[in-house]
């Protein structure tokens, strides 16, 4: 299956909310949807941030229709008044795209007491996927976009320690949760089939690219990597290319997961990637969905 964004024909029309829009691959993938005109909302922690972000693609694409919306996925509350605020002045909602996330960074809790990668990453939006899905329900043809990584590879579920109560590893704990994020599209694309639902979701991983998301890597580890870095990663702009096939290829059935499919998957041309074994295991996901509606007091599908 090969994707060619110049293939894409306009989206006009049609509304996606980006979260994580301002920088890195968020930022890339807000500025390919403008491409094909459709109206994004730039779902962003940072309101300063996100005015530069707006500004700079304002620059570049002067008809773009961006409006920014504050969404932090510290607060399960501002995930809230985030769904809230979209529903009351949108009518709907064709794209998803749950892209923010932090990596590696020091021990941290989020404002419900979840360790912050898997709270940010994973348990926000799971939330806000729910808390949408009625508007994305209305809306013909509408997707959610999940962003997993090849950190999934290594990574397992460990119920016993899902929010790092017993110890904490940060690089085992950003890949529980970015194994959480393509659990979590594998199973809402399960639960919408059984249900009958329209909506599509599907996972996508952007390989290897050099952006903000390194800011907790240490800098005399990020200057010696920094070489081997450019070699095996590819540029933001290309590292969103999974993202917008998985948004806006029209053969996807939902269930897929895109990613880069060069060498190791780190770079090259966006096509459909295979993840491991565990992260089809259908018990762990119903484990981990039943967990996260516990966590996040919110029940659907
Ligand atoms: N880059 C890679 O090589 C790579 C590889 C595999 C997977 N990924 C995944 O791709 C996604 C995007 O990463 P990236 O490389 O573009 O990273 P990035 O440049 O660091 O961008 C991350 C975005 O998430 C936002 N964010 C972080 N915490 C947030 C919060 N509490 N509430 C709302 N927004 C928040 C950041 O906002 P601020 O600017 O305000 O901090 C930023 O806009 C992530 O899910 C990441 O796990 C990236």
């Amino acid at each position: 299956m090969n994707f060619n964004i110049n293939k894409i024909p306009s989206q006009k029309g049609k509304t996606a909310i980006v979260t994580g829009a301002n920088v890195g691959l968020g930022f890339e993938t807000t500025i390919g949807l403008a491409k094909k005109h459709m109206h994004v909302v730039m779902a962003c922690r940072n309101i300063k941030k996100a005015q530069k972000a707006k500004d700079t693609i304002k620059k570049i694409l002067p008809t773009a229709s961006l409006e920014i919306m504050i969404l932090d996925l510290n607060s399960l509350k501002s995930v809230r008044d985030f769904a809230a605020e979209f529903s009351k002045n949108h009518q709907q909602l064709h794209l998803l795209i749950n892209n923010a996330g932090i990596m590696i960074p020091p021990f941290n809790k989020t404002e419900e007491g979840f360790e912050s990668q898997m709270g940010v990453n994973h348990f926000a939006h799971f939330l806000l996927s729910g808390l949408l899905l009625p508007i994305l329900e209305s809306t013909e043809g509408s997707r959610v976009i999940s962003l997993s990584s090849i950190a999934h590879k290594n990574a397992k579920i460990n119920f016993e320690n899902l929010n790092s109560e017993k110890s904490y590893s940060k690089m085992e704990a950003y890949g529980q949760s970015k194994l959480a994020c393509l659990m979590f599209a594998y199973e809402l694309d399960k639960r919408l089939k059984a249900k009958g639902s329209s909506v599509k979701s599907i996972a996508a991983h952007p390989g290897v690219s050099d952006t903000d998301l390194g800011r907790h890597v240490s800098k005399w580890l990020y200057a010696l990597m920094r070489p081997i870095v450019k070699l095996i990663s590819h540029k933001p702009e290309d590292a969103a290319m999974p993202s917008l096939f998985a948004a806006l290829d029209k053969d996807l059935l939902g269930g897929e997961y895109i990613g880069p499919t060069g060498f190791n998957e780190m770079k090259g041309k966006p096509g459909i990637v295979k993840s491991t074994p565990l992260s089809h295991d259908t018990q762990i996901a119903k484990q981990l969905w039943e967990v996260s509606e516990k966590l996040t007091n919110f029940k659907y599908l």
